[in-house]
């Protein structure tokens, strides 16, 4: 009998290829997702590669009444896998209650479900925002969590801290968190991919979104900082080397091999890249030309950022495998993807 998985923001950039990762691994997949920043076409996408749909719960995780009437419907589930959340940091600066509210609401909720039960596993999306301008680099786990620069960083902060703590008191209850460095790329047969609504905040779309003449340039926020060449340095990693990622922490959880029931890991390339060495990069796999111009620092925006992945590699016995070239150029070919069946709708 297969393990039954719940992804929650299964239809999210993330979630979505994890979901693929978790049905090509034979687990059965419930999905929730209220569509705030995702389509119903992603459920399409997923079905045509693995030939098969999962469960979709249409359902606002900030209704606490759904969600414990979600958990009575589906009463066999084995894990949860906890995406859904809201990630724009600087809408998060404008709307900090709609972040405190969707980020942290919905995950009371979900651990409050899960520690009535006998066994309970748990995966939280989290992220390298957590350490802020870390003092040292690479990163490693240990870094000190620093003052978020932003009420999105807090969330993901106080969300550890509030797994920590329930794990603390719950021995049924496992945990491990994952903090992802920067998820780009696409899934190779480009059925999906990253689908920011309006204009993109994160780098990679805006790039892609320029190189189809969808955006007239892109914006390099600052060339002015402490770096090689001036620009902010970042660990990209390829989203089908963090889907696989979390089904290998899933199956620790599910085969109980963890030391204590609550873990936090790093899920980096360890690389660091600027954003000039990702421009070159894209036009290189590309072969587009890509337009920009440096204007003022981005607000909030770290130096540099790249993950110690000894942890991961070590523990969990996972590496990242794509590169930085594989990733631009799966991003630009589920780009050319989207403009093609953008076109054959008119
Ligand atoms: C990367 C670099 C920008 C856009 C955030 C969150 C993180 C995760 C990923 C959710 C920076 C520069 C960007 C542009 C630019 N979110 N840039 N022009 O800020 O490192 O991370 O998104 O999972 O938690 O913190 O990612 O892609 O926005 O920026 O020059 O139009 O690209 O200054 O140096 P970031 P990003």
């Amino acid at each position: 009998m297969s393990k039954k998985i719940l992804v929650t923001g299964g239809l999210g950039f993330i979630g979505s290829h994890t979901v693929v990762a978790l049905q090509e691994k034979g687990y059965e997949v419930v999905v929730i997702d209220n569509l705030s920043n995702s389509s119903l076409s992603v459920l399409g996408g997923i079905t045509k590669i693995t030939k098969s749909s999962p469960d979709f719960e249409n359902i606002d995780l900030r209704d606490k009444v759904a969600v414990k009437k979600f958990f009575e419907k589906y009463s066999d589930i084995d894990a949860v896998i906890h995406f859904a959340a809201s990630k724009a940091v600087g809408e998060s600066v404008e709307n900090p209650l709609l972040y405190y509210e969707n980020n942290i609401n919905t995950l009371v909720y979900l651990l409050q479900q899960l520690k009535e039960k006998d066994r309970a596993k748990f995966i939280f999306s989290s992220s390298c925002t957590v350490y802020g301008q870390a003092d040292e680099l690479p990163i490693t786990e240990s870094a000190p969590v620093k003052k978020a620069e932003s009420p999105y960083g807090n969330t993901k902060q106080i969300g550890e801290e509030i797994i920590k703590d329930t794990c603390k008191v719950n021995d049924n209850l496992s945990a491990i968190s994952l903090r992802y460095f920067n998820p780009i790329g696409a899934h190779p047969t480009a059925n999906i991919g990253e689908l920011p609504i309006g204009t993109p905040q994160n780098l990679i779309p805006f790039i892609t979104q320029t190189a189809a003449g969808k955006r007239k340039q892109l914006s390099v926020f600052g060339d002015d900082y402490p770096t090689p060449d001036g620009t902010c340095i970042r660990d990209y990693i390829h989203v089908m080397d963090l889907a696989r990622a979390h089904v290998i922490a899933l199956e620790r959880l599910l085969e109980e091999e963890q030391s204590s029931n609550y873990e936090v890991f790093n899920l980096g390339t360890g690389t660091g890249n600027s954003v000039l060495e990702v421009i070159k990069s894209f036009e290189k796999v590309s072969g587009e030309e890509l337009p920009y111009k440096i204007t003022d620092r981005r607000e909030g925006d770290v130096v540099a950022a790249y993950a110690d992945t000894s942890k991961a590699n070590d523990v969990l016995k996972w590496k990242a495998d794509f590169t930085l070239d594989d990733a631009l150029a799966s991003a630009w070919k589920w780009q050319q993807t989207l403009e093609e069946k953008k076109e054959n709708e008119i």
